[in-house]
């Protein structure tokens, strides 16, 4: 990520941060492009690592990959909200978004990102064995499998709030957004 943060406007400053999540998508060593995902699971809060596939604008949406049967997936079907986290360690920024998740599995929006899935990825969504199944050894190859897209699901997070935070050289600064629409309203607040 490229993007400087110096800016005293916070329409400025979304515009950035809007770049900066359309160019965590492209593969590469941006560390947007892995955010952590918190869902609201039965004993508590759970996280994860996830590869940030795509964000789209007007929708404002970031959209994720998983198996259908992982567990993020059932605690997203018990409760659609979800906390995004991403943070660069060398510029010192952190975005928090509030979301609203959809999922999406064997539908036409499903079918549409499979299609798009370069053949060498399509396998990790085709083992015969749900995530977290015991396994009597570590396993040496990738998964075998169905050779379809029956259990590929799209997550898509509908961004509701987002809370910015640069701890810069020189001074922190911290910045909230508040959605309605597709307009986002932006205010400063103390770091
Ligand atoms: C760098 C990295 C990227 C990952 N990307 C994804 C991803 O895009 N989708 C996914 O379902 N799991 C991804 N994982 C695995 C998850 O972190 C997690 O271990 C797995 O999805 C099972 O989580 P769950 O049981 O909460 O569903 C990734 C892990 C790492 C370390």
């Amino acid at each position: 990520m490229n993007a400087s943060w110096e800016t005293r406007s916070v329409s400025e400053l979304s515009d950035r941060i809007w770049h900066a999540l359309s160019s965590a998508t492209e593969p590469g060593p941006d560390p947007w492009r892995t955010p952590v995902l918190a869902t609201v699971g039965t004993g508590g809060p759970s996280v994860r690592t996830v590869v940030l596939r795509a964000f789209t604008r007007p929708g404002f949406e970031l959209i994720a990959f998983s198996d259908a049967r992982a567990g993020k997936i059932l605690e997203l079907d018990r409760n659609p909200t979800a906390a995004w986290l991403f943070y660069d360690p060398t510029a010192r920024v952190q975005l928090r978004v509030a979301t609203r998740m959809r999922l999406h599995w064997r539908d036409a929006v499903a079918q549409t990102y499979w299609h798009r899935l370069p053949e060498d990825q399509r396998a990790r969504y085709r083992s015969l064995a749900a995530p977290g199944t015991p396994r009597p050894d570590p396993g040496e190859s990738g998964a075998t499998g169905f050779g379809d897209e029956s259990q590929f699901a799209v997550l898509i997070g509908e961004m509701e709030e987002l809370d910015w935070l640069w701890l810069g050289p020189s001074h922190h600064r911290r910045a909230r957004f508040r959605r309605s629409e597709s307009d986002w309203s932006g205010y400063w607040v103390e770091p």
